[in-house]
């Protein structure tokens, strides 16, 4: 990405509005600082209104009027919203479900992937688009579709049947090794010839897991597929324009660790549920997402909501300052741009009732005021622009693991990954550690400690990665149900997690999960007591030495929570979900083994700290999410950028202030 300043600005949908408003749009764009807009997301059928007809010229206006403003396009292929005339000419175009119901046009996302009509003609409307406009002086970047395996997320139609097929035989090339790793013995279950194997389309009881898990893996791929396809279009067209498409933070559908490789900068959608009083760290905990997969380089804020959403059960209005807030908690987490849906709130259709950063009000709103504050005051961080933040520790988490832990028929259906990320990730958000992500593997050699919660599924590259990992020195806290299967989604044999049992010192027997209203209980060797839940494992030592025993059922007095050496480093297991204040015990005692430092040891309660850092210039991000008027130390001298106060010793923040401090 080159812009001189942090991006800001939103989608926008003018083909909603007459012409004489796209004047008045262009004037307050500059009004309000920006300098980006997303266009054309959802305008396919503006742009091709029939099949043999391309209007451009409307379009052609708004870039040149948005040019002559100092507004620059982030212009997007419209393919998440195929015309109408599409759908009637091609219905091969409209999705299947497994139950072989067709999803109509009236929404927005209504194709299948596999489509050839729908491919063909989103190749061809993206080629014009980009003959047309690559070398307009407002395009800056390229927007592909809108929100991949969102709405849709498989198609369960015989050309998505017919594609699946042709994927297995890349796959496995033959159908003995396809019955090998279905485990197709099973339930009498083989297969003779590539015709009889169909998606899992609904059926009558359980569904071959192994099946499943391809079938979530092609999908995931077929999406991609779909993006490549158009992002070869453009860069042929403009070789040196970036090409992104916007995610959804922690949406298991699609392998965001593929997508992310394949585009030139990550961005994201990111609406947080306000009424929860922990939204900041769901939301901190999606943008140190988007941040690792871009390998640390800097992403854009796609889309967040000025206010409200319109699609929650309650909307809850963003507070004076909490729009701000937000923003400045992605760009504290490595975002370079900060961007809205939409623009101009819409008078009619699904979300009308959705806010906009111009809303149905016009200009003298609260909105609209902080809207325009806050674009205005952004280029005061220029110098903030492609610094990086650095974290000591990351969290692993690998979508095919997430897809396979969470395929039914298990010890506990109410295992679910997020959860169990969001359970580690908490108490170091709460005490200002920053937290990567990181792919199983990947160079894990960068951090000082590595949290792998429920690994399931391991190939053996994983296993070997984590395995040297400790051995290297490096300390590892590993979560129950890890390295159980093998990638086919087969048992690892040789007692669990077979793979790891050297590394971590023991041996599980067996699983002991919990219904919802039962719980255990761990005692620490230093004497504390905490409540545990949803599962135990039931742990032999070996090597291992315990550090938290269970006190109740068959099993009390065995070890829940373990510590091993292993080479030159330390693993941790955990056999259980302990409660908050056992959870915060436990990663107490691991950073400090670990050596891990948060950026600050004594800020204020609901205080968020970051770091950026570019070269020799460093900048502490302060965020004060509470309701008090806060007093942050910062140990170093520097000037806050947005205010241009020296800092020496302290820092006062109103409640949802924010400093953003460049050290000396
Ligand atoms: C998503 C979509 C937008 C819009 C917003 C509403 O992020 O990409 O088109 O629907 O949600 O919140």
């Amino acid at each position: 990405m080159n812009f001189p300043h942090l991006i800001y600005g939103g989608d926008y949908n003018p083909e909603q509005w007459p012409e004489d408003i796209w004047i008045e749009d262009a004037r307050l764009m500059q009004e309000a600082g920006v300098n980006l807009v997303s266009l054309g997301i959802f305008a396919w059928s503006k742009i091709q209104p029939t099949q043999n007809e391309f209007d451009f010229d409307w379009l052609d206006r708004l870039m040149d009027l948005l040019h002559a403003h100092g507004v620059n396009v982030n212009l997007a292929t419209p393919t998440a919203s195929p015309p109408a005339w599409l759908v009637r000419g091609y219905p091969d175009v409209l999705p299947v479900t497994d139950t072989g119901a067709t999803l109509w046009h009236g929404s927005r996302r209504h194709y299948c992937p596999h489509s050839i009509s729908y491919r063909k003609h989103a190749a061809e409307i993206a080629a014009r688009l980009a003959e047309r406009y690559t070398n307009h002086p407002a395009l800056k970047m390229w927007h592909v579709d809108n929100e991949y395996a969102s709405g849709v997320t498989e198609c369960f139609c015989d050309a998505s049947a017919a594609a699946f097929r042709e994927w297995l035989k890349q796959k496995y090339s033959s159908l003995d090794r396809l019955n090998e790793s279905w485990g197709t013995t099973f339930w009498s279950q083989h297969y003779s010839d590539w015709e009889e194997i169909h998606p899992p389309r609904k059926a009558p009881a359980a569904i071959n897991p192994s099946q499943q898990l391809d079938w979530a893996r092609f999908n995931s791929d077929s999406w991609l597929a779909c993006f490549d396809e158009q992002k070869a279009i453009l860069n042929k067209f403009s070789p040196n324009l970036p090409v992104t498409t916007n995610f959804m933070g922690f949406h298991k559908p699609a392998d965001y660790w593929k997508f992310a490789s394949h585009e030139d900068v990550v961005s994201n959608d990111n609406y947080p549920d306000t009424f929860d009083p922990e939204w900041m760290v769901q939301s901190g905990m999606i943008c140190d997402l988007m941040r690792s997969l871009g390998d640390r380089h800097p992403w854009i804020l796609m889309e967040q909501s000025p206010t409200h959403v319109n699609w929650r059960q309650r909307n809850p209005t963003k507070r004076p300052g909490v729009m701000r807030l937000c923003s400045y908690q992605a760009i504290a987490r490595g975002a370079d741009g900060v961007m809205f849906f939409q623009w101009r709130a819409s008078k009619a259709g699904a979300e009308k009732h959705h806010s906009g950063m111009l809303p149905h009000g016009g200009t003298d709103t609260r909105v609209w005021r902080e809207v325009k504050a806050l674009g205005n005051e952004l280029p005061k961080l220029d110098s903030v622009l492609a610094s990086q933040v650095k974290a000591d520790v990351a969290i692993v988490l690998d979508w095919e693991n997430w897809w396979a832990l969470e395929l039914d028929s298990k010890p506990s259906n109410d295992l679910k990954l997020l959860p169990q990320l969001y359970a580690y990730y908490k108490p170091l958000f709460d005490c200002n550690i920053t937290v990567d992500f990181a792919h199983p593997e990947s160079d894990l050699s960068r951090y000082k400690l590595v949290i792998a919660p429920n690994l399931y599924m391991v190939n053996d590259s994983t296993v070997k990665n984590i395995n040297r990992y400790v051995e290297n020195g490096g300390n590892l806290v590993m979560s129950f149900f890890s390295g159980i299967v093998d990638q086919n989604e087969q048992i690892r044999l040789d007692g669990y997690p077979a793979p790891f049992r050297e590394m971590l010192g023991l041996l599980v027997e067996e699983y002991a999960p919990y219904p919802e209203t039962l719980t255990n209980t761990i005692r620490a060797t230093n004497g504390r007591s905490f409540e545990c839940m949803l599962w135990s494992d039931v742990i032999h030592l070996k090597n291992a030495k315990a550090i938290a025993s269970y006190e109740q059922d068959y099993y009390a007095g065995s070890a829940a929570i373990t510590h091993n050496t292993f080479g030159k480093g330390n693993a941790f297991y955990v056999g259980t979900v302990p409660d908050k204040n056992g959870m915060e015990w436990l990663l107490e005692q691991v950073c400090r083994m670990a050596d891990i430092q948060p950026i600050s040891t004594n800020a204020p309660a609901g205080v968020e700290l970051l770091q950026r850092v570019n070269g020799n210039s460093s900048f502490i991000f302060a965020l004060n999410h509470s309701n008090e008027k806060v007093n942050v130390p910062i140990e170093r001298r520097g000037s806050d950028l947005l205010t241009g106060t020296e800092i020496n010793g302290s820092v006062a923040l109103e409640p949802s202030g924010v400093a953003v401090i460049q050290l000396k």
